[in-house]
């Protein structure tokens, strides 16, 4: 086993109002768990949820923007999180790219102002259906990976999300063994492409579509170091999952 800290992070999308984010939240108060364990509300919740919990459960914000402050309607900032206590953030999730068109530059330079703001960071990282089918998964997340590490400097701060496209809120999970080849093969890149201290150290997390029934044997994978999860986070299930390492 290796001794990278099992992560589970919790991803909500636009989901949740306060009713049933209570709900929740008094789910993860129950929480007791070596693990890391952080969990994605809606940027209008974030104070909200970081108020109420009362476990080791940390929040995260969903995305943010790339400079501290300025005439940027509806963005959010690292600063702003910072400000509020949040001391995580997710990047490049597949609905950034996807749903609005987020490219790997911006990707980058939210990287690296994320990070340069003091801030911990899970890049999102994966392929879409047809490049998997074309046979090219290894060209497209390395070239993610690479817009990614041009912008990092503190590796201790960052975990990367894999997060095949076609997996997410599908009910198609990547099969144990498919997450598990294609982390080995970004945890070599890192070893080739940054040092072998960093390939070992760094924590590669799994998303798409995992759930009560499938964590157990996907964090297995010796490269698996924990987890993003989507719908399932929503649910009381998500307790299983934060200890599917156990
Ligand atoms: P699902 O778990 O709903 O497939 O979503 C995964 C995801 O996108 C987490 O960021």
């Amino acid at each position: 086993m290796s001794d990278r800290r099992f992560f589970v992070g919790g991803n909500f999308k636009m989901n949740g109002d306060k009713a049933s984010l209570d709900v929740i939240i008094n789910n993860l108060n129950t929480v007791d768990s070596p693990n890391d364990v952080v969990v994605a509300p809606p940027s209008p919740y974030l104070s909200y949820v970081a108020s109420k919990l009362t476990s080791n459960v940390k929040v995260s914000a969903q995305n943010c923007y790339k400079v501290a402050k300025g005439a940027y309607t509806g963005e959010i900032s690292p600063a702003m999180l910072c400000d509020l206590g949040i001391s995580w953030v997710i990047l490049g999730h597949s609905e950034r790219r996807h749903v609005f068109n987020e490219k790997d530059e911006l990707i980058g330079q939210k990287v690296k102002h994320a990070l340069q703001s003091g801030l911990n960071i899970i890049p999102c990282i994966g392929e879409k259906l047809d490049e998997r089918e074309a046979g090219v998964t290894e060209q497209i997340v390395f070239e993610q990976m690479k817009h990614i590490k041009d912008n990092v400097e503190d590796w201790s701060r960052v975990v990367i999300a894999y997060e095949p496209v076609w997996a997410i809120g599908t009910g198609k999970t990547a099969t144990p063994a498919q997450a598990q080849e294609v982390h080995e093969k970004l945890r070599k890149w890192l070893a080739d492409n940054v040092s072998n201290e960093v390939a070992q150290s760094t924590r590669i997390i799994y998303g798409g579509s995992v759930n009560s029934g499938n964590c157990k044997e996907l964090a297995q994978g010796k490269d698996i170091d924990g987890f993003l999860v989507g719908g399932a986070s929503l649910k009381p299930d998500f307790l299983e999952i934060v200890k599917a390492n156990a």
